[in-house]
């Protein structure tokens, strides 16, 4: 955990956790960055997102080094839509993977698109605060985060056994 909010003085006012700029890509990506970014390339174009119109691709690497990938999958029950990331991760489990080592989500944004509030909680259970999660539009990875940058000092399933 990167903040100090317990243990600072009492009535002094804790620091909140700011994520450092996050790393600006330029240039070529690695052989295995790439599968992630086809992969979460080539599934967003099934996305099923008729009501947005925001087409989602995310695609992940297990600690087997099998890529799983998933797109959004929207309803006419709006709250009913799930998101890419979730449906990465549903391959993944299915698959049994167990692992997220590295993820990446596609998207044609303003800016990097990042996985929302809910889905980095969905990646938390599975992967660890150095693991990378990219952002890329469907030209090049634009930025890369760690899971701690994103979701700091989070609630995870270890959280759950301090009271076992
Ligand atoms: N969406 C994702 O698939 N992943 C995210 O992390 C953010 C949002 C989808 C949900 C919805 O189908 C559309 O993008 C617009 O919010």
């Amino acid at each position: 955990m990167s903040m100090r909010a317990l243990d600072s003085p009492a009535g002094r006012v804790p620091k909140i956790g700011h994520a450092r700029p996050c790393q600006h890509r330029a240039g070529p990506v690695s052989p295995e960055l790439d599968a992630l970014f086809q992969a979460a390339r080539t599934v967003r174009e099934r996305a099923h997102a008729p009501y947005s119109r925001f087409r989602v691709g995310a695609a992940l690497r297990d600690e087997t080094g099998a890529v799983h990938a998933g797109c959004n999958v929207e309803n006419a029950a709006y709250p009913v839509g799930t998101c890419a990331e979730g449906g990465a991760i549903s391959a993944m489990v299915a698959a049994g993977g167990r692992r997220i080592r590295e993820i990446l989500v596609l998207a044609e944004g303003d800016g990097p698109v990042t996985p929302c509030g809910a889905c980095r909680q969905r990646i938390r259970e599975f992967a660890d605060p150095a693991t990378p999660i990219h952002a890329a539009d469907p030209r090049r990875v634009l930025a890369s985060f760690t899971l701690e940058q994103l979701l700091p000092a989070s609630f995870g399933p270890e959280t759950l056994a301090g009271d076992a």
